[in-house]
């Protein structure tokens, strides 16, 4: 387990499962949370964080928005004094269409989220870091971070982007004492993945987690937990000397070609 006690920590996209979850874990460790969502189902959230003893403050703010982004990082700061570790997590997961056919204002919407969210989060809790002296942060990006995906052109692009601006950012502010790493996860079962998989396989969920289980080495699905212990590790001081880099949590899914 590591430890965060005491530690102020922003997480994006922490209605949904995997910031949820990991919001949870870094509970459990002892951090003191800024839950940020678009969604109003944040309140509830940090209320569930809270049975956990720890300070949490939930934020409703639009990721892809400069100034509600500038908003969440002023609001952290104001209640816990800094900014230890950042999770940038929140993500859409758009329309499946051939690039040809993909609509234009679809690419935009995924882009302002999962790239310019990004960015615009990097952007100003670097800020905070470089004035503190120090930080960490990991981004959400995904196994579509080093693989095409036919129909999922834009997340994947958006996704390689999101690693692009980890390698960036770690090189920027490496001096100044901040880490800056992101995470891959592969296939996660989260109540959106049990609905597309109730609709592609008639209902059989079983034959669904089977079938998009098998794309990792281990013949399973991950679990939100699963990407969450990997991101409280690279936050943490036990992960000291590891920055840039893009972690894949994919039950081995990139480490070969199945066939
Ligand atoms: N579930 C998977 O299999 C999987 C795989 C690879 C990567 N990811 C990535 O993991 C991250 C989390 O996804 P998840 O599976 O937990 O999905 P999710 O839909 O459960 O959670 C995403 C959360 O982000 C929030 N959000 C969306 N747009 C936002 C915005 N503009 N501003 C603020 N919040 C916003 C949503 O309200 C939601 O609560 C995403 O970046 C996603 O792309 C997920």
């Amino acid at each position: 387990m590591a430890d965060h006690k005491n530690r102020s920590i922003i997480v994006t996209g922490a209605a949904g499962s995997i910031g949820f979850a990991t919001a949870a874990i870094l509970a459990k460790e002892g951090a003191k949370l800024a839950v940020v969502d678009i969604s109003d189902k944040i309140e509830d959230c940090a209320e569930k964080l809270r049975a956990y003893g720890g300070e949490v403050i939930a934020i409703r703010a639009n990721c892809a928005d400069e100034a509600e982004v500038k908003g969440y990082v002023d609001q952290t700061v104001a209640a816990f004094g800094r900014v230890d570790g950042f999770f940038n997590n929140a993500g859409v997961e758009g329309a499946f269409a051939p690039l040809h056919e993909y609509p234009v204002e679809e690419f935009d919407r995924i882009v302002s989220v999962n790239l310019r969210g990004v960015f615009l989060g990097l952007r100003y809790v670097l800020i905070q870091m470089a004035k503190q002296g120090g930080g960490s942060i990991v981004s959400t990006a995904s196994i579509g971070s080093e693989r095409g995906l036919a129909g999922g052109g834009p997340y994947n692009a958006a996704k390689h982007g999101v690693v692009g601006l980890t390698k960036t950012a770690a090189a920027d502010v490496g001096p100044k004492g901040i880490r800056v790493n992101c995470v891959e996860p592969g296939v996660i079962q989260t109540p959106l993945l049990d609905e597309i998989m109730v609709q592609m396989f008639d209902g059989d969920l079983k034959a669904g987690l089977d079938k998009l289980g098998w794309v990792s080495v281990m013949n399973r699905v991950g679990q939100a937990s699963e990407v969450g212990h990997v991101v409280s590790f690279l936050l943490s001081d036990e992960a000291s000397f590891v920055t840039g880099v893009a972690w894949p949590v994919d039950g081995g899914a990139l480490c070969t070609i199945k066939h």
